[in-house]
Order: structure tokens, then sequence, then C-alpha cells
């Protein structure tokens, strides 16, 4: 075994790969139970259940997939957030779980509307979350009326084509073309987009620069590296187990795990080369990625961070439609004290000056190699009355 490479996956180092390594006889592909629910959610005798078969397969930050849905009330579906899936550190004020509760609402809609459903949808319908914390109230309540004169919407196809793409970009620019359909697919969203690429060098370095050096932070400060590593599903068995967070199934980290060489209770120290290699790993795949596209909301209560929700799947489907992958850079935005030069900087940078705006999604742009879709739960762990 490559000495260097044993070290970095010693020290988790390879948190965020997704590599298609093998070993003879031991497959990185994930186990099939773990992504069933891509095949869709089959006919189902309440179309409720076939809506939310669909919502289920929303992007979701650690893919944590905190969506509760109670169907006690007939043709409503009431979401709750799921306050045991919530990321303390990485997220105090759980807006990205505010904007994961909207990826999930949009899909519905979606999946409403392919169905010749309106989907009247009141959020917070027992009143707000405060600014920093999430309670027992529901996020939103979903009435589904019949309607003859609902549209379905082209990006209800791209639902299955979806997927956050880790892997190197290419370098090549993404066509205008396929920019105007992802800035046209948000419109009906109060958010404002943009997108930088090669043509404006000096801001597209600024984009690397600020990536580069919050995910840097991210990985030298102990506690959110551990708080990643809670979620971190390594190998098959774990991975079906849970269906959830960020899978690791490396054939190598599998092995060093299953020997207890990969201590998930320990966070690298920041000259260790599990971080040093990361960053490195990391800072290759910015330096190379060619666009960046943001999307930026005036003020930032609850019910602003959840239409950014829907705004982004909306643009990461109609990227899906034209070849195109994202990946969302959170580090930046996140609101943890360590970050708070990055935060100000890409504020400044986007015109977003803070608190008047908030950066809601930052995500690198580019075309990608085909990758597997990511685990899901399924239906039945969503639904907690029927
Ligand atoms: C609010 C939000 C923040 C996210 N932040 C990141 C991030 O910083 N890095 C990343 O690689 N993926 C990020 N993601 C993508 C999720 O990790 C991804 O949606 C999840 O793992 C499920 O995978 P899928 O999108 O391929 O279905 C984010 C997604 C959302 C909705």
């Amino acid at each position: 075994m490559d000495r260097r490479r044993f070290i970095r996956l010693a020290g988790g180092g390879a948190i965020a790969a997704t590599s298609a390594t093998t070993l003879t006889g031991c497959s990185s592909a994930l186990p099939p139970e773990a992504i069933a629910a891509w095949q869709g959610p089959g006919e189902q005798a309440d179309v409720r259940r076939w809506l939310v078969g669909h919502a289920l397969l929303a992007p979701h930050s650690h893919n944590l997939q905190s969506w509760l849905v109670d169907l006690g009330v007939p043709d409503e579906i009431t979401l709750y957030i799921d306050r045991s899936r919530l990321l303390p550190e990485t997220d105090p004020f759980s807006r990205q779980m505010m904007i994961s509760q909207g990826t999930f609402i949009e899909l519905l809609d979606l999946a409403a509307r392919q169905k010749g459903l309106r989907a009247e949808i009141a959020l917070f319908p027992q009143g707000a979350f405060s600014p920093t914390t999430v309670d027992a109230r529901p996020t939103a309540r979903i009435r589904l009326v019949p309607d003859t004169t609902v549209q379905p919407d082209p990006l209800f196809a791209q639902i299955f084509r979806r997927r956050t793409n880790r892997e190197a970009y290419e370098a090549r620019e993404p066509d205008a073309a396929a920019l105007q359909a992802i800035a046209a697919s948000v419109q009906s969203h109060a958010v404002r987009t943009g997108f930088v690429g090669g043509a404006q060098a000096g801001a597209l370095a600024q984009h690397r620069r600020i990536a580069n050096e919050a995910w840097r932070i991210e990985l030298v400060t102990a506690r959110t590296v551990l708080e990643s590593f809670r979620v971190l599903r390594v190998g098959p068995k774990e991975i079906a187990q849970h269906r959830d967070g960020l899978s690791l199934n490396d054939p190598m980290v599998r092995v060093l795990d299953a020997v207890g060489l990969f201590d998930r209770n320990v966070a690298p120290g920041p000259d260790d080369f599990a971080t040093t290699s990361q960053i490195k790993d990391f800072n290759t795949k910015i330096d190379t990625t060619p666009a960046f596209f943001w999307l930026v909301t005036e003020g930032n209560d609850r019910a602003t961070q959840i239409n950014a929700g829907r705004a982004y799947v909306r643009a990461q489907l109609a990227a899906t439609a034209t070849g195109l992958s994202m990946q969302p850079l959170s580090q930046a935005l996140q609101e943890y004290p360590e970050q708070a030069g990055p935060y100000a900087d890409i504020h400044q940078l986007l015109g977003a000056p803070s608190p008047r705006f908030t950066v809601q999604m930052w995500v690198r742009l580019g075309y990608a190699p085909a990758i597997e879709p990511s685990p899901r739960r399924g239906l039945d762990a969503h639904i907690f009355k029927t």
C-alpha cells in the first residue's frame, strides 16, 4: 500500500471522496437498497405518497433528509423538520436546514403539477421559527387541489437525473444558453442569481480564493470536522443501514476502518497529511472549476430561506437539463465564528452586504463525469402519521 495514501485515509482525509477506486473483488458501487428510492415510488393508492416519493430525492445539506410529513388530514401534507437531524456546528441557526425544507417543497410541487394538482403551500402555518432556532411547529402545510389549469413543469423530468457532483469539472465554460436557462428557472422566486466565468478572470480568482480558504478553515476546526465524521457512512453495510449522510465506499477506507485505523472520534491536526492532502485535492478541483453560480436574497427570514431552497433546486434541475453539474460550497456561507472572514469576503464580492443581503447558495458549476445517485432512506422513513 502506498504510504502517503495510507496516512491520508487513516486520518479521515477522504471525507468528501467519491473515488471510483476499486480493489479486486471489492466494489465501490453503492448497495442497491441504499439507492432504491431513485427508481421512483411506483403507483401509490394515496397520491400524497407518490408526491413524497419524489420530494425525498431533493438535495439536503449533508444528505440528512430531515423531512417528516403528517398525512393525517385528507388532501393535505404537513411538513415538519426532524429536529434529531440538525447540524449545530456548521449550521448553527439552521439556515441550511430551512433551504433543505425548500428543496423538498419544490419537488413536491413539481410532482403535484405532474398529477394535475395545485399545491397550495402555506409556509409556517402556526408561525415562523425564531431566527436562531427551530421548534416543533410545521414548516409548511400543503393543500392539494385538483385543477385542470395546472401545467406540468418540464423540470420534473430532471428530478431523477439530478446529482450533487463533487468530481473535477472540465475546463470548458458553460454555454450561454445554459446559463440563461438556469437564470430563467428561478424567476418565480424573489432571489438574485449570478454567474462568473473565465471572462471575468479577476473575479473568478477571488471566488476560488474564498472557496479554498473557507474549506481550509472548516478542515482545521475540529468540531466542524467531527460533525461531518458523525454522519460519515463507511462501507456498504453502514451505507445500507443508514441510507443518509456522507457515503464513503472507497475499498481502501473500508479496509482501514475495518482494522480500526480510521478513527472517526479524532479530528486530524491542521498539519497532518490527512488535512493537508484534502486541502490540496479541494484546491485542485476549485482551481480548475470554470464557473461559479450564486443565489442571494434580500432579508433572511425563515420563509426567505425556504424560498431560496425552492429556487436552488430549480436552478440545479435546469442545470441538469443542460448537462451541467453543480456542487454547493457552503463553508464560506456558514455562520460559525471561524468563517467570519470568508463570510464577509463572499458577501462583499457578490455585492450583497450583510445583514441586508444573504448569500444563500454558492456553487461551482461545470461539465463533469456521470456519477451515481446518493442514498435515500425511502418513503416510509418520512411519514409519521397516516
Ligand atoms: C443547503 C445545502 C447545502 C449544501 N452544501 C454542500 C456543501 O457544502 N458541499 C457539498 O459537497 N454538497 C453540499 N450540498 C449537497 C448535499 O450534500 C447533497 O444534496 C446531498 O448529499 C444529497 O446528494 P444529491 O444532491 O446528489 O442527491 C448542500 C445541499 C444543500 C441543500
